[in-house]
């Protein structure tokens, strides 16, 4: 039996997720757009850290000396291979938070990030973390936070605690964990199907319900079933996290920071008669029903005059990490679909279409005459940073000393990628980060490694190596039968690689 997992669920493996919220270089820009002083980060602690993918790809890329832990040793001994395979300092291991926070031989910290940890852990795990931040995050630090919040999960946390209990009381011993997940899931379904009031009354729960079951089993499994799972208030964490001197400083999530985008004016008025900054994030939650939030929180905040605000952000550094033929102008958002301004964003975009990284700085003088002011330039920055399609670069010395590490991971994960479809994230030197390479991209990658350089080789390669495994492309959700129907897909996809996403991961030094 095990003793070491706290009712935490271990017999499945967890996602291979990469997160790139957790990337220190990030917090630069959000602090700055905020009007606050950022650290620089040269230390940086994540724990739990899952498969450890963030983790490495943050360490490959970057300058920053990580430590990490995660409990279970499976996973801790996957992040050990990542780490060992890129040749980075990251030192990652396989301690309860319990014995890691109280470890004598850990440096102090600029950065510490726990994502997806604090709402799935106990009140004990909590206060360690908490001790643990006050004594290690030095002053001027940060800590990146993210949790379940409430009001968002009111009328769903009932399901989870129906399918904990289900599973608590009706399972057999020795049923795995995809099985006690799936017949959890079944017993809620027919609990819906009968109408209970509860449904009636929270009505949004069935679209819950049935996007629950067409989830990964492994994620559910670790995301629902665990012993303790606290969905939080605003207000409650800021209480936790009060006694490490931490104050929030900013949303980690970039859309968050642009009120127009979520709120409607008369929210935003709402809100802005709130002093306190706590309730004024409480009620912002409550106006936007957030069901999950990704924070900054900093050890002493400390406001940057405007002057000294608008000269950091001039040296800030951008890349356009997406192609510019598909970045879109419109805009989904809580107050609706909205077109980005189209005589702002796309003079941004086209001096940005060459993928090099580009200071505020050189944007505004590349921009001169278009009419755009330099804070039409921060928010147009900001938003494509949400969008996912621009993403602060790091400085020439920094990408060129990272690169040491990015090219044998990243050769390490395209090795990978012929037996599997998990890690789809390479290491970009530019970015300080992860960037998502599909399989098939990856084996389009590995074959031009190995000297083809034409489309059609690369469509041969990768089916040789597909068809030898007996797998097939999956597309919307439809498995390609036959071997034309997945030549004439992976065809396609080879046109869109060569035109589209090559450039890009050149670009961004990943190839
Ligand atoms: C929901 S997962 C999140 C993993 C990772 N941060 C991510 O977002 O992909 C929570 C992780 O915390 C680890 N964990 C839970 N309790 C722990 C403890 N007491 N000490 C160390 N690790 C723990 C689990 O093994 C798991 O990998």
């Amino acid at each position: 039996m095990d003793t070491w997992t706290e009712g935490y669920v271990s017999d499945i493996d967890y996602t291979y997720g990469y997160y790139p919220d957790l990337n220190p270089l990030r917090v630069r820009l959000a602090f700055l757009n905020s009007g606050l002083a950022f650290p620089q980060v040269g230390t940086a602690c994540e724990l739990g850290f899952g498969q450890g993918l963030s983790v490495n790809l943050h360490a490959a890329a970057s300058t920053v000396q990580w430590h990490g832990t995660d409990f279970n040793p499976s996973q801790a001994g996957f992040a050990q291979e990542v780490a060992a395979a890129a040749g980075s300092s990251a030192r990652l291991l396989s301690d309860a938070f319990a014995d890691f926070c109280n470890r004598t031989d850990l440096p102090d910290f600029d950065y510490i990030g726990l994502h997806g940890i604090w709402s799935w852990v106990s009140d004990a795990n909590r206060s360690l973390m908490v001790d643990f931040v006050r004594r290690k995050l030095k002053v001027g630090g940060v800590l990146y936070i993210s949790y379940n919040t409430m009001p968002g999960w009111a009328n769903s946390a009932p399901v989870r605690k129906l399918l904990t209990d289900y599973t608590a009381s009706m399972n057999t011993v020795g049923e795995g964990q995809v099985s006690r997940v799936n017949s959890a899931l079944e017993f809620v379904g027919k609990l819906m199907a009968v109408n209970p009031a509860y449904l009636a009354a929270n009505p949004q729960v069935q679209q819950k319900v049935e996007a629950l079951a067409k989830q990964n089993r492994n994620y559910l499994a670790h995301e629902y079933f665990n012993r303790d799972w606290s969905p939080m208030y605003f207000s409650d964490v800021a209480q936790w996290l009060g006694p490490a001197k931490l104050s929030f400083a900013c949303s980690a999530t970039w859309l968050d920071h642009m009120d127009a985008l979520n709120l409607t004016p008369a929210q935003q008025t709402l809100r802005a008669s709130i002093p306190d900054p706590v309730l004024s994030q409480t009620v912002r939650d409550f106006l936007v029903n957030q069901q999950f939030r990704k924070d900054y929180w900093i050890k002493g905040p400390r406001k940057l005059s405007g002057f000294d605000q608008a000269q950091a952000l001039r040296q800030q550094r951008v890349v356009l990490v997406a192609h510019r033929s598909e970045v879109s102008l419109k805009i989904k958002s809580l107050v609706g679909e909205a077109d980005l301004n189209q005589s702002i964003y796309a003079p941004v975009l086209d001096a940005l279409a060459d993928h090099q990284p580009a200071t505020l700085a050189q944007l505004e003088s590349k921009l001169t005459g278009k009419g755009i002011g330099f804070g039409q330039l921060v928010q147009a920055t900001v938003v494509l940073c949400g969008l996912g399609k621009l993403e602060p670069a790091q400085d020439e010395g920094a990408a060129a000393s990272a690169r040491r590490c990015t090219d044998p991971l990243n050769q390490w994960l395209l090795q990978k990628a012929q037996g599997s479809a998990e890690l789809s994230y390479m290491a970009s030197p530019v970015t300080g980060g992860g960037i998502f390479v599909g399989r098939i991209a990856q084996l389009f990658l590995l074959a031009l490694g190995e000297g083809i350089n034409t489309q059609a080789g690369w469509v041969d390669f990768a089916w040789k190596l597909l068809s030898a495994q007996g797998q097939k492309i999956v597309k919307d959700g439809k498995t390609m039968e036959t071997a034309e129907e997945n030549l004439a897909e992976m065809r396609v996809m080879a046109q869109a690689f060569e035109q589209k996403q090559l450039p890009v991961l050149r670009a961004l030094q990943v190839v």
